[in-house]
């Protein structure tokens, strides 16, 4: 039995949907509750998001999270930089907000304006509050396989919805398509590691791959985070492949009151009728990156209390 077939047959239908909005608020809740249990303890799980400068985009992200973590019970702050804001003083914030107590999760939004360098700053984050897992320290550890750091949050989120609806990888071959360091490469980590969910057979493609469609073809499991809107299309999927979408381009649409619309890096409607299981754009991945999140966030505190 193939591995993705084994419990999602594609029918005439067309493929099952991934239902990230359900699942995310399923994973919110169990934070939820143990937010409740920390709080007896007498831990109240902090999330802390700095955000430098006005990208619109951002400040929208930043939104959800903030109002995420207070509805899981949670402390979340936000703290807004102009953009003009230099980078030794973003670093003394975060070295602030590393000897903080009541601050367990540190969270710097990115892009960052151009005078400040990402890498620097994520260097700076203490590694035991890295809740975006971007730190050198949680990265290796996700590599190496030890299961004491943070998992970047969405392809955490990936792993979790494919172990959340039964689909089988062990011994799947999984292609990557894209080779962000947030997304496409702990994504290919992740699926490697030997455990549940995982024990996969890995190929990362990116805008170097020759015969990208070759290699899509034969994927079980197909990850697309390249961020280029409907670049897979139905002949470049394997029938019966479970296809996730971690794609999110605005594209025009004259048809809409804002005039664009959001679409994932898969052509859903000509792909959905050959794939098993696949992730809407919206209401796919997105949402569960918020959820893994505060997964993270309650993992950090949870390490605060006394042994
Ligand atoms: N910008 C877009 N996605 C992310 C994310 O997951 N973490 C951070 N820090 N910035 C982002």
């Amino acid at each position: 039995m193939r591995a993705a077939e084994s419990s999602n047959s594609p029918t005439s239908a067309g493929a099952r949907l991934i239902d990230g909005v359900a699942l995310a608020k399923l994973i919110r809740a169990e934070v939820a509750a143990e937010v409740v249990a920390l709080k007896e303890a007498g831990v109240t799980p902090g999330l802390t998001v700095v955000l430098v400068g006005d990208d619109a985009g951002s400040a929208v992200y930043v939104g959800a999270k903030e109002k995420a973590s207070r509805e899981a019970g949670m402390t979340g702050e936000t703290i807004r930089l102009p953009a003009s804001t230099s980078q030794a003083e973003l670093l003394a914030l975060v070295e602030q907000l590393n000897a903080d107590e009541s601050v367990h999760g540190v969270l710097v939004q990115m892009p960052l304006p151009k005078h400040i360098d990402p890498d620097t700053v994520i260097r700076h984050i203490d590694p035991l509050k890295d809740v975006d897992g971007f730190h050198p320290v949680n990265v290796g550890k996700l590599l190496i396989g030890h299961s004491d750091g943070f998992a970047p949050c969405t392809p955490a989120g990936v792993q979790r919805m494919l172990v959340h609806y039964g689909v089988k990888t062990r011994g799947a071959d999984v292609v990557v398509v894209g080779r962000s360091t947030i997304v496409g490469k702990p994504m290919a980590a992740l699926m490697v590691q030997s455990g549940d969910g995982a024990d996969a057979t890995v190929t990362i493609c990116h805008s170097r791959t020759r015969d990208l469609a070759g290699h899509t073809r034969r994927a079980d499991i197909l990850i697309v985070a390249a961020g280029r809107a409907r670049m897979i299309t139905a002949d470049m999927v394997k029938p019966g492949a479970v296809v996730i979408d971690v794609g999110m381009n605005r594209i025009p649409d004259a048809s809409r009151k804002s005039g664009t619309r959001l679409v994932g890096d898969v052509d859903f409607e000509g792909v959905r009728q050959v794939a098993s299981l696949i992730t809407p754009v919206p209401g796919g991945v997105g949402p569960m990156t918020i959820a893994m999140l505060l997964r993270n966030t309650v993992r950090a505190a949870r390490r605060t209390l006394p042994a």
